[in-house]
């Protein structure tokens, strides 16, 4: 069943700070779960778009376990690249549930709730990330560049651009 994609509500946030602090990038970077949960409800109290992928929507809140069935996440800054361009600051799915289609219905949503906005999609991804570079090639998005030391001394981070036809 593909996943259900919705608004993130705040009680999504501290299990999709959880999601990417345990990703490779979370690790490598040093995610503090509770700093990057307050970044996000702070964006989403401002311009930032987080959407959530679900498996089940009518699935109790059991505590403990993903908040009703969270899978993964994508959050957008809907003019993040130079005020005018859609920008996708951060997505992760959780590690177990991968290969499974929900990055691609995460990053789909991102191109539909931006589609009127600018001329291109864009996105960062970490030098050492791969196998991120390999999945936004396969949905249409090309090297546009790198800045060397734009987050952590060491690697590059490389834009990348998806134009809209
Ligand atoms: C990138 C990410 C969001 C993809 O999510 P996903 O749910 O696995 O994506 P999908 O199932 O829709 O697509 C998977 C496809 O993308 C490509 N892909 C994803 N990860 C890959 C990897 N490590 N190596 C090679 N290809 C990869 C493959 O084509 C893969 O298909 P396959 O599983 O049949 O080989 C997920 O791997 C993730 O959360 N990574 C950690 C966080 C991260 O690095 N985010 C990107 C920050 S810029």
């Amino acid at each position: 069943m593909p996943p259900i994609i919705e608004d993130a509500t705040l009680g999504d946030i501290d299990y999709c700070a959880r999601i990417a602090c345990e990703s490779e990038i979370g690790k490598r970077y040093g995610f503090e779960r509770a700093a990057l949960a307050e970044k996000m409800r702070s964006g989403l109290a401002s311009s930032a778009i987080i959407v959530v992928a679900r498996e089940d929507a009518g699935k109790p809140d059991v505590g403990g376990t993903a908040p009703r069935g969270v899978l993964g996440f994508a959050w957008i800054d809907p003019r993040g690249a130079f005020g005018s361009a859609p920008y996708l600051k951060l997505i992760a799915v959780d590690t177990n549930k991968r290969s499974g289609g929900v990055g691609s219905a995460l990053l789909a949503e991102f191109e539909r709730r931006t589609l009127a906005i600018g001329k291109v999609w864009t996105l960062m991804v970490s030098d050492f990330n791969l196998g991120a570079v390999a999945f936004y090639e396969k949905h249409g998005y090309c090297k546009a560049g790198a800045i060397p030391g734009f987050a952590v001394d060491g690697i590059a981070e490389i834009l990348m651009v998806k134009k809209k036809t």
